[in-house]
């Protein structure tokens, strides 16, 4: 009794990090990862909370740890976020995809619903939503991912392909279908190689934002130093979509080295807000890489 206690005013505090807009923006992500971890159903409602937020870099990431957490308690609220059309789009791309992660069949009228999207980014996602959940049996999604996210489409069988090349080839080619390239991307990111974290990063080049920001999100998983120059380069690109921007500077927060920090630290004025307020939290993500927490979320709780 007295443990319950203890940890509902552990996590009630930690919402009131996640949730306070004075707060530096690292401190809140922190504590958003946080409540991922430790999971449940308080957690989620401190979560769901920040939905009142300003921000769509911290909204989008609640989101996601909604979808990452998998617990179907989140559904109403990911589906209301989903059909809000004043909500950004990276914000409801990132409803829909985690609606998909949770797997519940019932979300499929509503991701079916928004297959034609007035914004080209929500309708790409729910259609390799609506592909995944039609298709794939959940419990094998996570077997031979060895970075325990749940992603949005399940890596090609190993007996379709032979090597780098031949999924490098799917990868780039803008002729084939989306779930395809995103299979392929899978199937390179488990390799987990030098090699194809190299053919990965070409992917930066060829497909819409929405492919473009996901090739740099398993680049950030696989934390290749060989990808910073190409990941740089989207994030010098003030002319490309913000989404894919954004997402390059958190994969640069994650390699961490000494060029990537030097990188994020001339971005951290960017413009567009969800650039800087990227990079913010990337070099954050830098400051716990490169020092010996034993994990970047649960340094807060030592903190209370
Ligand atoms: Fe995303
Ligand atoms: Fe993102």
């Amino acid at each position: 009794m007295e443990n319950i206690k203890k940890n509902t005013v552990i996590i009630e505090n930690i919402g009131k990090i996640l949730l306070d807009t004075t707060r530096p923006l690292k401190e809140r992500f922190r504590a958003l990862f946080t409540l991922r971890n430790i999971g449940g159903e308080l957690s989620i409602n401190c979560i769901e909370k920040c939905f009142a937020d300003t921000s769509a870099l911290l909204k989008h990431e609640c989101a996601y740890c909604l979808g990452q957490m998998q617990d179907p308690l989140s559904v109403p609220k990911l589906e209301s976020i989903l059909e809000d059309l004043s909500e950004e789009p990276i914000v409801r791309h990132e409803a829909a995809e985690a609606l998909a992660a949770i797997g519940d069949k019932r979300s499929l009228p509503l991701l079916k619903k928004y297959l034609n999207d007035s914004s080209i980014e929500v309708a790409e996602t729910c259609q390799l939503a609506v592909r995944k959940m039609e298709e794939t049996d959940m419990k094998e999604m996570s077997s031979e991912n060895p970075f325990q996210s749940v992603d949005p489409a399940v890596p090609l069988p190993k007996s379709s392909f032979n090597s780098v090349n031949e999924l490098e080839n799917i990868l780039l080619n803008e002729s084939e279908s989306l779930y395809k390239r995103y299979q392929a991307m899978f199937s390179l990111r488990n390799m987990n190689s030098k090699e194809a974290a190299i053919s990965l990063a070409k992917g930066l080049c060829y497909g819409s934002a929405l492919f473009k920001h996901e090739v740099a999100y398993v680049l950030g998983q696989m934390q290749n130093d060989a990808t910073v120059k190409q990941l740089a380069n989207v994030l010098f690109d003030e002319t490309e979509h913000e989404m894919v921007r954004h997402e390059c500077a958190e994969a640069l927060g994650s390699i961490a080295t000494e060029e990537c920090i030097s990188i994020l630290n001339r971005y951290v004025k960017d413009e567009k807000r969800i650039v800087r307020e990227s990079c913010e939290v990337a070099l954050d993500m830098c400051d716990y890489e490169n020092s010996k927490e034993f994990q970047y979320a649960n340094s807060l709780i030592k903190a209370i």
